[in-house]
Formats: structure tokens, C-alpha cells, sequence
């Protein structure tokens, strides 16, 4: 594995509770309790007013200024589905821009939100475009109508997990051609710190890698990571206003990702009380994530139910590493 500045290693990161198993200490980790992001930043692309939301309760901060290289733009018709912060403006680009954060050291979420409509009247299956953040190349010839279309979803939120070692955070988003007909949108944009320790463990967590035993794999300072799916199994989707520890992450409903018909059992009791157990800390996931699960039935003669195989299926690219991760109740 190269870990050299320019590689980005795009990891999926599936949350999954699990049935009757014992505590993997997958978050013993050195920050305890509750967790408060010191930057917690959210910008609401080509809006000229800042607004608090309903679903997320944070004060989306508008940038409606106009610049050489960027306009703003209103998507036209945007339907009631779609939440219109921050999804009914737009930066439009049509050469590189860059915005640029203050932040303090340390890890960070970087969510990147886009809506696609003819903004200014230009065809939206045009626009291709790439954004670095610092070194690290977070996405290249991103195609947003691509993607919608191919996900049947009405607008599309990348997140990611980087490490900023200085004070600032550049991320620098382009069309990916010079041609004078190129541009490129962004509508929302999230900088969220996490805790230090939450996936830059490096040397103090060595990690294997799947079919190279006894390779390890570490996750240091310069390996950047793309979040590809948080699922709570056998539960609903709990919105980013409901996550601990402030970093407003989502998660998804488990259903569409099971492959074939054998789902187990969800033992479901919503009012069960859970107690985080010794080295987890509770912004590893919240409490409702715990509540519900699959189970292959119940241990029987203190045997597993042998007789089906529970699968999830996961759409990835070749050519990169995944990093699985589970949260395990007891
Ligand atoms: C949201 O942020 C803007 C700009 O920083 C500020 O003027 C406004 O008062 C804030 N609104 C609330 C409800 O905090
Ligand atoms: C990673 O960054 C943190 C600061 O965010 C620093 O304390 C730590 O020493 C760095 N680790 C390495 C291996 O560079
Ligand atoms: C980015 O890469 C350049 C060239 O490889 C290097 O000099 C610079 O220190 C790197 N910046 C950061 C923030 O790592
Ligand atoms: C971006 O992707 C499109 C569609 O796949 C392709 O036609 C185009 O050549 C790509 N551009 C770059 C710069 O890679
Ligand atoms: C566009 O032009 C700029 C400045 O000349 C250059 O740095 C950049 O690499 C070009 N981008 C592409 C995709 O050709
Ligand atoms: C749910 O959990 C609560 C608290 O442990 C318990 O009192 C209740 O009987 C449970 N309900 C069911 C249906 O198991
Ligand atoms: C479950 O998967 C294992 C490993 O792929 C396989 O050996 C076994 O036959 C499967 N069991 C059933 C019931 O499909």
C-alpha cells in the first residue's frame, strides 16, 4: 500500500450491531465520554441568508458573494422531498476555487453536499468535477447526475475522513476540463472534527488485512478515507440531529443492503436500557443503534444456526482498500 500524500484510500465503514456476541474492542479508545467537535462548520453554497434547520438544528451559514471564478445559482423547481437547505442554492465553478478554513489539528469529517438541476440554465450531465483538500484528492471527474441517477436519489452527500495537520483546511473544488463550456457545483458543505482517536489509531491499532495474514494495516495521519455506508442494522435510518457525540453522522437502514431472502430475526425492543460497556465510549454510536439487530434465532445447545448464511451486499470500486467496522453489543 502506498501511503504516500496523494493517495486517498476510500474505506467503507459498515456499523453492525450483532446479536449475542461478545464486545469487539474495536473502540477502546483514549478519549472518554462525551465528545464536543471543536469546528463544526456548515456552509450552505450560493445562499445569501444563514439559517438553523429542522432536521439538523445547525446554523447553515450562507456565501452568497459572487467571485471571478464562481457564481451562485437557485436550483429551479426543486421538489418538497428535498430539504431546501443546503440543497436549493449553489456555488456554480468554472475554473478552480478554493475555500478555505481555519481549523485546529486533528481529524475531520468533510461532507460535500450536491443537488442536481439546471442551475442558470446549463445541462447538469455536463458538469464533472474534482476536489482536493489539501493533498488529497477527495474526488476526480465526479459526474452528480451519474450518481443520482445510477442510486435513484434525489441529491447526494459524500463524506469524508481526513487528517489536517496545520491550521487550515484549503478544499479546492474544479470542473474536470479547461473547456470554456465546463462547470462544476457544489450546495452544501460540513467540516466536523472527531475525536483524535476515533480512526487514526496508526501504530496503537494495527489492523489486519483480509487474505494477507499476517500483513497489518495502519491508519496514520496520511491515509484519507471515503465513507461508503453506516448502516444500523434491523433499525431505521437515525438522522445526523440524533447522533452522539455532535458529529451529526448518518445511519442508514440495513434492508436494501441484505442479500437474498434470509434476514433473521430483529429482535426489536426499543425500551431496552443500554449501558456503554468499559472502553467504548458513547459517541461511538448512539444508543438506538444498539437497540435493534439481526440474529440467525437464538443460540440453540449453545450451537448457531447453521442452516442459512446472512449476507450484505455492498456496490465498491476495485482498486482501493475497505476498512469494515462493527459495533458489537454483548
Ligand atoms: C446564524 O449565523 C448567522 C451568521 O453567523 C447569524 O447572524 C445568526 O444570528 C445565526 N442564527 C442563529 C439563530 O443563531
Ligand atoms: C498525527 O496527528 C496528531 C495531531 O492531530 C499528532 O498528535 C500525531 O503525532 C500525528 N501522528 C503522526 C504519526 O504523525
Ligand atoms: C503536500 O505535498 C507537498 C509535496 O509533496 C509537501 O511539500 C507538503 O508538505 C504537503 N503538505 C501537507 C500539508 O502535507
Ligand atoms: C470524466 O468522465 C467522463 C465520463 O465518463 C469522460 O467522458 C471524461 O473524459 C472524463 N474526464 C476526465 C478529465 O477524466
Ligand atoms: C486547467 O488550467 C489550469 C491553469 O492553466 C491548469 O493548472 C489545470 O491543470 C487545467 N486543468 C485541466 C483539467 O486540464
Ligand atoms: C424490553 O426491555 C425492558 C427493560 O429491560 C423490559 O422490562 C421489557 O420486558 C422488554 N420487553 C420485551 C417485549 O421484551
Ligand atoms: C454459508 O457460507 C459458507 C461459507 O461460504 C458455506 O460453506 C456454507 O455452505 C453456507 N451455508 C449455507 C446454509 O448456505
Amino acid at each position: 500500500m502506498e501511503k504516500n500524500m496523494h493517495t486517498v484510500t476510500w474505506s467503507m465503514h459498515i456499523f453492525v450491531t450483532i446479536f449475542n456476541l461478545l464486545q469487539l474492542q474495536v473502540f477502546t479508545l483514549a478519549d472518554r465520554g462525551t465528545y464536543v467537535p471543536s469546528e463544526n462548520i456548515v456552509i450552505n453554497c450560493g445562499s445569501s441568508a444563514s439559517e438553523v434547520t429542522e432536521y439538523d438544528g445547525r446554523n447553515w451559514t450562507g456565501d452568497a458573494s459572487t467571485t471571478k471564478s464562481s457564481q451562485i445559482a437557485e436550483a429551479p423547481g426543486i421538489p418538497v422531498s428535498v430539504p431546501r437547505v443546503p440543497y436549493k442554492t449553489a456555488r456554480i465553478f468554472r475554473s478552480q476555487f478554493t475555500y478555505t478554513f481555519n481549523v485546529t489539528p486533528g481529524p475531520k469529517f468533510v461532507r460535500l453536499h450536491f443537488y442536481p438541476a439546471s442551475y442558470l440554465d446549463m445541462d447538469v450531465s455536463k458538469a464533472f468535477l474534482s476536489v482536493t483538500a489539501g493533498n488529497f484528492t477527495l474526488l476526480h471527474n465526479l459526474s452528480v447526475s451519474l450518481n443520482t441517477d445510477y442510486f435513484h436519489v434525489a441529491y447526494l452527500m459524500k463524506e469524508f475522513i481526513i487528517h489536517v495537520s496545520g491550521s487550515t483546511l484549503e478544499l479546492t473544488f474544479s470542473p474536470s476540463s479547461n473547456a470554456t463550456a465546463a462547470f462544476a457545483f457544489v450546495n452544501g458543505i460540513e467540516v466536523v472534527s472527531m475525536p483524535f482517536s476515533l480512526y487514526f489509531r496508526c501504530l496503537n491499532a494495527p489492523l489486519p488485512l483480509v487474505g494477507h495474514y499476517p500483513a497489518l494495516y495502519y491508519i496514520c495521519n496520511d491515509t484519507a478515507m471515503e465513507t461508503l455506508y453506516r448502516l444500523n442494522v434491523g433499525g431505521d435510518q437515525i438522522t445526523p440531529k440524533y447522533d452522539t457525540g455532535t458529529m451529526f453522522r448518518t445511519w442508514e437502514e440495513d434492508d436494501p443492503f441484505i442479500f437474498g431472502g434470509d434476514k433473521g430475526i430483529e429482535p426489536i425492543n426499543m425500551s431496552m436500557p443500554i449501558s456503554y460497556a468499559n472502553g467504548v465510549p458513547p459517541y461511538a454510536a448512539p444508543k438506538d443503534v444498539y437497540r435493534t439487530s439481526r440474529s440467525m434465532e437464538t443460540f440453540k445447545a449453545g450451537l448457531i444456526n447453521l442452516n442459512f448464511n446472512m449476507t450484505w451486499f455492498f456496490p465498491v470500486d476495485s482498486g482501493f482498500k475497505y476498512l469494515l467496522m462493527q459495533v458489537l453489543i454483548q
